[in-house]
């Protein structure tokens, strides 16, 4: 299928894990896709991976999505590069884990600087472009722990719990110029993020998922493409948790 021929997508943190899975299944379906992360050398690795498969593809931008000068010419860029954008993922997220008795200043500020903030700043760069595009799409990468909490994780919490009310509020704003927002709330998905867990705690998480095992990328890909897709014209403002029924 080729869902996004002539479509421009732009997937923040599309260096590793999630994002790079989505940026990958985004051009297996003819997107032309902006790969921003922070590093370089993991934008420019994931965009050459891409292309190697779908050649001509891929591009690859090295932004701080906290920046928000840098992501203003980010999209001034990314016009000149790959044309109109009709696609925004907001997926660039950190963690900084410890308990709020603990927490430093500069752990909160990173947290909601880059999981907040830098989708604040990509939508408010890219919201004049996609209002004049065909199947306009933002879609926000959040967690299920946005919608639960988690002992260790206040700033991370905070920060996905943010980011949904952000996504309901931009469906709000944006709707009369057909722009859809939605967000995904994924559970545990094996990546660069979760492998930082203990064994311990893998195995609590674990005992709570009744699909009892971590997702993959491709499981939050797969929903991101429907999300992005003109199929799904008539949903916004949603959040689909994509986490083994974790949540249900
Ligand atoms: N994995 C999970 O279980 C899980 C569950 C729920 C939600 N999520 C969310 O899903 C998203 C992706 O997670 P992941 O597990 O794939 O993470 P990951 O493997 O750690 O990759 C994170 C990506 O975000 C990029 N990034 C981080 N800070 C950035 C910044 N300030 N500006 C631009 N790019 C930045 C990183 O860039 P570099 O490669 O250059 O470092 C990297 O490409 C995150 O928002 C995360 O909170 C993940």
């Amino acid at each position: 299928m080729q869902r996004f021929a002539n479509k421009v997508a732009v997937v923040t943190g599309g260096g590793r894990g999630i994002g790079q899975e989505v940026a990958k299944k985004l051009a297996s379906e003819g997107a032309k896709v902006a790969v921003v992360s922070r590093s370089e050398s993991s934008c420019g690795k994931a965009a050459e991976a891409i292309n190697a498969e779908f050649p001509g593809s891929a591009k690859a931008y090295a932004v701080d999505v906290a920046d928000h000068e840098a992501v203003q010419a980010l999209a001034k860029q990314i016009g000149d590069d790959l044309g109109t954008v009709n696609i925004l993922i907001n997926n660039a997220g950190v963690t900084r884990d410890g308990l709020l008795m603990r927490m430093k200043e500069e752990d909160w500020d990173t947290v909601l600087d880059t999981n907040l903030k830098g989708a604040f700043n990509t939508v408010k760069a890219f919201m004049r472009v996609l209002m004049k595009a065909e199947d306009p799409r933002i879609i926000n990468i959040a967690s299920v722990i946005g919608l639960i909490g988690n002992a260790g994780q206040t700033n991370y919490a905070a920060s996905k719990a943010g980011l949904i009310g952000f996504t309901k509020s931009v469906a709000r704003e944006l709707a009369g110029r057909k722009v859809t927002c939605n967000a995904i709330a994924p559970g545990f998905i094996t990546t660069d993020m979760t492998d930082e867990l203990s064994d311990a705690i893998k195995e609590g998480v674990i005992s709570k998922i009744p699909l009892a095992v971590f997702g993959e990328t491709s499981d939050i890909a797969e929903a991101v493409a429907f999300l992005a897709s003109s199929q799904a014209r008539y949903i916004t403002g949603q959040v689909l948790a994509v986490d083994g029924g974790m949540t249900m």
